[in-house]
């Protein structure tokens, strides 16, 4: 049989970035982790690993401040039930997102790596199959764009007329278009060698923006636009927190199916089967979440393609 190149390339493994000190929600963040805080019936950290999830990435590290990385463990544990592998690394300040290349430097080894932000939903009936694109592209960097009313709170992209990315920058002001750059990053292996070479920005931070205009310089950062039909939430401010809420309500109630549960993720996945569900259905008590995900596991359920 001819060898493929992707035979002895390390598997995609994932980032999902938890820390910061949450100030934009205080005070409910005093005392909790932002990304432990509900939106709607599940813990905010739920929905951007379901997107690693459906990336097909399985081995996960977690990486959040010193004081809540204990929550996070006691919520998600080794990963086992979810048919997955999770790892777990202390970032001590919060020095910038790209920091997380070099916290998990040695575990990434050289390997391709996905890094979501724990307050970042997003929703889309084709994101799966986007998703894996991403996760199997060997060489550049893959990042979302969506269109926003207030691109000022985000890195900004700008296109030229063929729609080829021409521009990123960090919070703009004027922003240049209305093009957000989403908290969800696809990179190749080099990713930990070109963090390393990042120097604080005036903010102090190691920014993310920076790391992927090293990728446009070189021609390698590809710049998925997401459309009309999808959703992109970040859940960082009171009111962002309580859409995101209200439209996994919406989404959920209306449908009756779900949006962000990881039990529904990995058996869709096939990384868990119909009995292991029921397990892990069994032990959310008397909630509707519970009900449904019983109900997906006997087949009763409408289920979306992964
Ligand atoms: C960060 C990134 C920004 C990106 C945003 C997405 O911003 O720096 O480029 O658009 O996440 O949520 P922050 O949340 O640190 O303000």
């Amino acid at each position: 049989m001819a060898q493929h190149d992707t035979t002895h390339r390390p598997a995609t493994r994932g980032i999902l970035l938890a820390g910061g000190s949450g100030t934009r929600l205080h005070p409910m963040t005093l005392a909790v982790s932002k990304q432990l805080l509900p939106v709607y019936d599940k813990p905010m950290i739920y929905y951007p690993l379901c997107t690693l999830m459906m990336a097909g990435i399985r081995d996960i590290m977690i990486i959040s401040t010193p004081q809540d990385l204990p929550q996070f463990q006691r919520l998600l544990g080794d990963g086992a039930q979810l048919g997955v592998r999770f790892a777990y690394r202390v970032q001590p300040r919060p020095d910038g997102i790209a920091q997380a290349f070099l916290i998990a430097g040695d575990w990434l080894a050289d390997a391709p790596c996905a890094l979501v932000l724990g307050d970042n939903l997003i929703f889309a009936d084709h994101l799966p199959a986007m998703l894996r694109k991403a996760a199997e592209r060997t060489h550049g960097a893959t990042v979302f764009a969506y269109q926003v009313r207030d691109p000022e709170r985000y890195g900004v992209v700008t296109f030229a007329r063929d729609g080829a990315a021409l521009d990123i920058l960090e919070k703009p002001v004027p922003a240049p278009s209305n093009w957000a750059v989403t908290g969800l990053y696809f990179y190749d292996g080099r990713v930990r060698e070109l963090a390393a070479g990042l120097r604080p920005s005036a903010r102090g931070e190691l920014e993310i923006t920076d790391l992927n205009r090293i990728y446009l310089a070189e021609n390698a950062l590809h710049v998925e636009r997401l459309g009309r039909g999808c959703a992109w939430l970040d859940a960082g401010m009171p009111d962002s927190l309580m859409l995101a809420g209200s439209f996994v309500q919406t989404v959920q109630a209306r449908q009756g199916m779900l949006v962000g549960s990881p039990e529904e993720a990995a058996f869709l996945m096939g990384y868990i089967d119909a009995a292991q569900l029921r397990a892990l259905a069994g032990r959310m008590g008397r909630t509707e979440l519970g009900r449904t995900l019983m109900a997906i596991a006997d087949g009763a359920t409408p289920t979306p393609a992964p």
